[in-house]
């Protein structure tokens, strides 16, 4: 794919980012992996490498635990007023905005998604994020408890709770979103009083690096926030069976989830799951179609279906099948297709040639199955990883593109005929992540939300997030949410202090 004229040109912050020797964040020094390895980060637009990344392992996640250790159990970290902390969160916040277009520019070149969209989303949810848990710091309260206790007559007791932090963190985030993610994950984690090992994925260390530079400029303790970037069957699975470590958070595949989960077991730390989905959107006979449409197209081909929320199976009433799909698939082929930096971009590549691969392995094997492509159906060019916008038609519940996880820009439609049936199939899912309803009947909306087993249910709207509303699945989408004051308590502990007077 060529340079378009309209590419967005570097800024000159960004340009000097890229051609710096980078190191990873320990205890406050930028540091070269103990091995000295390191691996390349690519651009998905072109297939070329943009620079190299430390490849932190074991021992480096050691250091960096120890560290974090050091900070929670008697650096200055504990000794910061909830007050001096969440103005320390603010400041990173203001100090993100003025690198606003420095981020958008890093997740475009890293991650593959227009830049146009990551200055309008990605970049400002997180430093909202920030801000909202900025303003949590300072209410992270308990409770005073009335207790009778029976079987001890005639004393008196004053009882109460106190929200603790819990520790060492490690988080281990996707590629996907990966700003918005680390801010998901640190946001909470800072509020309460955690420190913190974070990884990025290999495939999009760069803004967490930025990032991490920021922490520093705003005067976060050394070791509050360490950023030990590598690989996830290295870096990753040490940190999440680390000994010293008193919670993982992880957000990414299911599978991995589970991983995380055997590795969580040696010291039983707290578990926090954010992983795959297979949302339906159920377009209802009297839905609004001229909102409604874009709004569906929207929830799978927003960043090229790659969300875990993805509205990737669309089930509409059977009198307006034909007309959604046909404008679904209208929608689909007015996507422009190109590099994110260029300004005029709808849809950039997929994030590596690895998940290229795994999407049209799905196309072959639903085509294999019997589904049909509407629009779309391969990869588009030879150079990069981009895939064509892909309606399928033709599919059934037991076909792997209705049951697994494509995350990709592509969206299997199916007709339905009752209410039962279309909440049985929605229902028909290992995953339960979310889910929207297209209607104008609000008595409708409300019961199938009601029936609908998703952590989030999306009512004429897909996609729509809030630093203030929980996110998070049922089944096997995940355990615990992220954002809200959900997360703030699952990154504390409760204590129970009881005295008697
Ligand atoms: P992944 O689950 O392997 O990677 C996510 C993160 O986990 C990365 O930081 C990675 O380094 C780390 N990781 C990988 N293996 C690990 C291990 N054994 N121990 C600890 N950390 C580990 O996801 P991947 O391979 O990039 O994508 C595969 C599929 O996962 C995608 O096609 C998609 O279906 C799903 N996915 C879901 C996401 C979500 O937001 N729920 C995000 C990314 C991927
Ligand atoms: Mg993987």
């Amino acid at each position: 794919m060529s340079v378009a004229a309209t590419d967005t040109p570097l800024s000159p912050s960004v340009q000097q980012f890229l051609a710096t020797d980078h190191t990873m964040l320990i205890d406050g020094n930028w540091v070269t992996a103990l091995s000295g390895q390191t691996f390349s980060t690519l651009n998905p637009a072109t297939g070329e490498t943009m620079c190299q990344i430390p490849e932190g392992q074991q021992g480096d996640i050691d250091l960096a635990v120890r560290a974090a250790r050091r900070a929670f159990d008697q650096g200055a970290w504990r000794k910061l007023t909830a007050s001096e902390r969440g103005k320390l969160i603010w400041k990173l916040a203001d100090l993100m905005e003025s690198r606003l277009e420095d981020f958008a520019q890093l997740e475009s070149l890293d991650n593959g998604k227009p830049v146009a969209i990551a200055r309008v989303a990605d970049v400002p949810l997180a430093i909202d994020l920030f801000r909202y848990m900025a303003g949590w710091a300072t209410k992270i309260e308990g409770h005073t408890i009335p207790i009778s206790v029976p079987n001890a007559p005639g004393a008196q007791f004053h009882a109460y709770t106190l929200r603790e932090p819990v520790g060492v963190v490690g988080q281990i985030i996707p590629w996907n979103f990966p700003l918005l993610m680390a801010a998901w994950k640190l946001g909470p984690a800072l509020a309460v009083g955690c420190t913190i090992i974070l990884k990025p994925a290999e495939q999009t260390p760069l803004s967490a690096l930025l990032l991490g530079q920021l922490f520093c400029e705003a005067g976060f303790p050394p070791g509050v926030v360490n950023i030990v970037t590598g690989f996830g069957e290295t870096a990753g699975a040490a940190l999440a069976a680390h000994p010293d470590v008193d919670k993982v958070a992880f957000t990414g595949s299911t599978e991995v989830g589970k991983l995380i989960l055997h590795a969580a077991s040696g010291n039983l730390k707290k578990v926090t799951l954010e992983l795959g989905g297979k949302s339906p959107t159920l377009v209802l006979a009297d839905a609004d179609l001229e909102s409604s449409i874009p709004g569906v197209a929207n929830a799978i081909f927003f960043n090229h279906g790659q969300c875990c929320c993805a509205g990737s199976r669309i089930y509409a009433e059977k009198s307006i099948f034909d007309k959604v799909v046909a404008g679904v698939a209208d929608q689909a082929k007015q996507i422009k297709i190109g590099p994110g930096m260029d300004t005029q971009t709808d849809m950039g590549p997929l994030v590596s040639e690895e998940q290229q691969q795994r999407v049209l392995g799905y196309l072959e094997a639903g085509m294999n199955e019997g589904a049909k492509a509407i629009t779309g159906g391969g990869r588009v060019g030879e150079r990069g990883y981009f895939i064509e916008p892909t309606v399928l038609v033709n599919t059934n519940q037991s076909m792997k593109v209705i049951q697994e996880e494509i995350f990709g820009p592509v969206v299997c439609a199916e007709p339905f005929t009752d209410l039962e049936e279309v909440v049985a199939k929605a229902n028909g899912s290992i995953y339960g992540l979310a889910a929207s309803i297209w209607t104008k009947d609000i008595g409708k909306a409300h019961r199938l939300a009601a029936q609908l087993r998703a952590g989030t249910v999306w009512i004429n709207c897909h996609n729509i997030f809030d630093a203030a509303l929980p996110f998070g699945g049922y089944k096997q989408s995940g355990w615990g949410r992220e954002m809200g004051h959900d997360a703030l308590e699952l990154y504390t502990e409760k204590k129970a202090v009881c005295i008697q007077v």
